[in-house]
């Protein structure tokens, strides 16, 4: 069975549908910090089956100690983390002990309970600001916040961890810039309070909860003048963690792949695509750019599609439409 943490939030539920339409099984949990219920009984629907849910904590072994007595786990895949930048600057002990001494704690019972795969969260940011794109996975790291520090340290906490057990295996997924939502519109990224990231806010706006969008930055060096990045289908993403997850069956050590589809989208093209494909206004303004941001972000994922077979194939129309009929009537 798949231990999927952190199962009811954003990517962790399309990846446990994925799972389960794979006929593969799992067992997922959350401490619902950033996510609802919903989401598990819309996965059980949507998949027509059901899975063991537990209610834990990274930060509390107990909590999971339970899950892994109660189950035969052989992998895991963990998504469970705090994600916000801004959040992460002010509260960097928060993300420290959530993000990493929470990792720790799943590893430490992993070892106990002899499961030796593991599917890592990773992200781009531990790119920091690349000199060239796109971006390959021997490029240099280096990050700007506390956030990025946690993913960072983590993947090299889990390649000492490979270094020690030669049967270990781990798979570090860099994703880049993950949208859309899966096509039922039962589950997709609904983010509790104010979202930092351009789609949610850009679907705040359309629904008039936000009365303009906030573009930050027109004169970075690209086409348009406005940041580029590198737009990911949700259900392409969740289709990767597939992928790295047979990969790390059959083969022990570290694994690193971008997941990302090789495109970079401004911020203005997201905002006419949503808008046209959509039939709706996003009322913006240009203000000054945000603190930390880079011009532009877009992945090479040609390792992925060697070594996984995997690409992403959904487009940004597709991405846009689907992020839309999440959120509309919510
Ligand atoms: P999300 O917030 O929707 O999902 C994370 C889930 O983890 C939430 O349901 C939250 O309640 C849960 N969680 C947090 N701390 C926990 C704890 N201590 N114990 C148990 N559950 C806990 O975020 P997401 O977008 O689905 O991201 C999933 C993972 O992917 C995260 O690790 C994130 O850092 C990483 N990631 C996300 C993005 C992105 O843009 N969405 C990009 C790169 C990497
Ligand atoms: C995208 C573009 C902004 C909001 C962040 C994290 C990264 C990863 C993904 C987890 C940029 C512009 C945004 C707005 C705007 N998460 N923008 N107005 O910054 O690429 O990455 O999320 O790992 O770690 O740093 O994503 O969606 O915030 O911004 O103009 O209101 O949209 O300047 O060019 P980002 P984003």
């Amino acid at each position: 069975m798949i231990l999927v943490t952190g199962m009811s939030g954003y990517i962790g539920s399309h990846t446990a549908l994925a799972l389960l339409n794979a006929g593969r099984e799992i067992i997922g949990f959350d401490n619902f910090y950033n996510s609802t219920a919903e989401a598990v009984e819309a996965v059980k629907k949507l998949s027509g089956k059901d899975f063991p849910f537990y209610t834990a904590d990274l930060r509390d072994p107990d909590s999971m100690e339970k899950i892994f007595k109660e189950n035969n786990i052989d992998a895991v895949i963990h998504f469970a983390g705090l994600k916000a930048v801004g959040e992460s600057v002010a509260k960097p002990l928060l993300y420290y002990e959530n993000n990493i001494s929470g990792t720790v704690n799943l590893l430490k019972l992993m070892e106990k309970y002899g499961v030796k795969r593991l599917v890592f969260s990773s992200s781009a940011t531990v790119y920091g600001e690349p000199k060239t794109v796109p971006i390959k996975e021997d490029f240099p790291n280096s990050t700007t916040n506390p956030y990025g520090s946690t993913k960072l340290y983590i993947e090299g906490i889990l390649k000492d961890v490979c270094v020690s057990d030669k049967d270990f295996s781990v798979a570090l997924l860099r994703y880049f810039n993950p949208i859309g939502a899966h096509e039922s519109g039962l589950i997709g990224e609904n983010p509790n309070g104010i979202p930092n990231n351009l789609m949610p806010r850009i679907c705040q706006t359309a629904k008039g909860i936000m009365k303009e969008l906030t573009v930050f930055g027109d004169d970075y060096p690209t086409p348009d003048g406005t940041g580029v990045r590198d737009y990911i289908h949700v259900c392409d993403l969740a289709d990767g963690h597939l992928a790295a997850l047979n990969k790390i069956e059959k083969e022990s050590g570290v694994h690193i792949y971008n997941l990302g589809t090789g495109k970079g989208y401004s911020v203005y093209d997201l905002i006419r695509t949503f808008a046209s494909v959509n039939n709706v206004d996003v009322p913006y303004k240009v203000c000054p750019r945000r603190a930390g941001d880079v011009p532009v972000v877009y992945a090479d994922p040609t390792k992925a599609k060697e070594e996984l077979g995997w690409e992403a194939k959904r487009e940004l129309e597709d991405m846009c439409k689907s992020s839309w009929d999440f959120v509309k009537d919510k």
